[in-house]
């Protein structure tokens, strides 16, 4: 038996748990775990975080994982491609949390150049040593999340060989590392199943989830223990009770939280436009307030401000009131399909600067995170004015490399231009005036190579004094002989 019997913990420390919290770069914040654990979620993930900066930057540890004595249980999630540094991280935490998740499902592209999160998914070995180093040494049970391969088999052979490191749960998110921004579509609860099926340990089940009765289905489909649910629990943190509460009132619940237990401005942020997406796109006056606003009572007052409206309207409309979901309930939020001019315009931006990025290496540090952060936002959806903030920092790369090509075009033109000198001072004065490319005889009086120079001497009955060619001498001397040789016979 392994070291932690997934069932065993599952069970009792994790007391069977089904409804999951995902881990959410800043979005699943002590606040937002405790408001999610108030409406119905048995068990929550922290932020992923990065181990090597965890165990080298005390700062970093201090804002990233924050908890309290009710916020169990509780996974904390690392990134890492480092066996040593994720344990090492692990351990400094290890009397906080009831386990430890390594991040095998990050497709952005700055985990393409961190060298983590589904990028390793090639690199079983490595993978094998991270999670067996980790649960031999740790003292609480190690887990992991990941992605599918397109191919089922291949799916369930990779979650066995992770299986078999001796971690005691797995996550399983249902698309592969190639569906993400606009190509995220639909998480397949068929390779979910085959390594359910596969597998001992319990199987937590993560995407295609909008609401309560799709957790129900997905549980029943699939057959897993728990269901992980991210982007959905933002617009509805209650969704795991069944429940469509009143956005202004989920806002301030939260907001009282983060009185309570701290967070950075741009957990809430996020949080509140998330919560408020579809009362923003009615009124954008109390949208552009909000944005501007970072004081908590503020915030508040203005979230109240919120609720006034649309009790205003409320009572005005209240004729009408029938079954369908009002926009100010939280819900489920589809994304409107995205035009192909939309589409195109994203790849274009994102080209763009994905080409800055690996055309300046040496940008500063600074420069480097913009870009990164630029980078993961261009595959969210894009709030309008991180669409804005985007569109400008393009034009400008836009315009930069508009000045780089001027300049280059300039160079080229220059070189060309010193290539031609340089190309006429050879003919001038060193190559043959002739059809050939031969060096021309230094002396020659033509201006030509020795071949060239003995046809024009030959054609044009000349010498050459350089090339010591002498037609006309060797004809008057032929001349001459034979005048001799007919004076001789005369
Ligand atoms: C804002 C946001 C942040 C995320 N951060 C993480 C993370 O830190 N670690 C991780 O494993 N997955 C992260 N994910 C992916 C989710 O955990 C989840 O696998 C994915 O969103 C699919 O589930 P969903 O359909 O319920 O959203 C993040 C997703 C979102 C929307
Ligand atoms: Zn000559
Ligand atoms: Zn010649």
């Amino acid at each position: 038996m392994p070291k932690h019997d997934g069932y065993t913990f599952w069970r009792e420390k994790l007391n069977e748990c089904k409804y999951i919290l995902a881990p959410m770069v800043d979005a699943s914040e002590l606040p937002w775990r405790m408001l999610s654990r108030k409406y119905s979620s048995q068990l929550c993930y922290t932020p992923m975080m990065n181990a090597g900066v965890f165990v080298r930057d005390s700062t970093y540890r201090a804002e990233n994982f924050v908890t309290c004595p009710e916020d169990r249980p509780l996974i904390a999630q690392f990134c890492s491609d480092d066996p040593e540094l994720f344990t090492k991280a692990a351990e400094m935490i290890q009397d906080k949390c009831d386990a430890v998740d390594l991040n095998l499902g990050c497709p952005q592209n700055i985990a393409r150049r961190g060298h983590y999160g589904a990028f390793l998914q090639e690199e079983w070995e490595l993978i094998h040593k991270i999670l067996s180093n980790a649960v031999q040494n740790l003292k609480i049970p190690v887990t992991a999340k990941i992605r599918v391969f397109d191919d089922i088999g291949k799916t369930v052979e990779y979650a066995k060989m992770v299986e078999s490191t001796g971690i005691s749960i797995l996550t399983v998110h249902g698309r592969t590392r190639e569906q993400k921004g606009p190509n995220t579509g639909l998480a397949s609860w068929e390779h979910i199943k085959a390594v359910k099926n596969a597998l001992k340990i319990p199987v937590f089940a993560n995407g295609n989830i909008l609401c309560f009765n799709d957790v129900i289905e997905c549980i029943k489909h699939t057959g897993c223990n728990g269901v992980m649910v991210a982007e959905p629990n933002l617009f509805n943190p209650a969704l795991f009770s069944g429940l469509n509460p009143c956005t202004y009132d989920i806002a301030y619940e939260y907001m009282l939280f983060v009185e309570k237990y701290p967070c950075s401005y741009a957990c809430i942020r996020s949080h509140l436009f998330k919560i408020f997406q579809k009362v923003f796109e009615r009124h954008k006056d109390l949208r552009e307030k909000m944005g501007k606003l970072r004081d908590i009572e503020e915030i508040k007052s203005c979230i109240l401000e919120i609720k006034q409206a649309i009790l205003k309207e409320k009572e005005s409309q209240i004729n009408e009131q029938d079954l369908k979901l009002e926009y100010w309930l939280c819900q489920s939020y589809i994304r409107p399909i995205q035009s192909d001019e939309s589409t195109k315009e994203r790849e274009e931006l994102k080209r763009l600067v994905e080409e800055k990025i690996s055309e300046d290496a040496s940008c500063p540090n600074a420069l480097k995170r913009h870009i990164d952060e630029l980078t993961l936002s261009l595959n969210e959806n894009l709030e309008k004015e991180e669409k804005d903030s985007v569109l400008k920092f393009a034009k400008i790369i836009e315009r930069k490399k508009r000045k780089l090509e001027k300049i280059e075009r300039k160079n080229k033109s220059l070189e060309e231009e010193e290539a031609r000198k340089q190309e006429n001072k050879r003919n001038k004065y060193s190559l043959c005036g002739g059809q050939c490319k031969n060096p021309k005889g230094e002396k020659c009086e033509f201006k030509l190579c020795r071949k060239c120079c003995k046809d024009k001497v030959f054609t044009d009955k000349i010498d050459c004094k350089g090339h010591q060619i002498k037609f006309r001498q060797k004809i008057q001397n032929e001349e001459t002989n034979l005048e001799n040789m007919e004076n001789n016979l005369n």
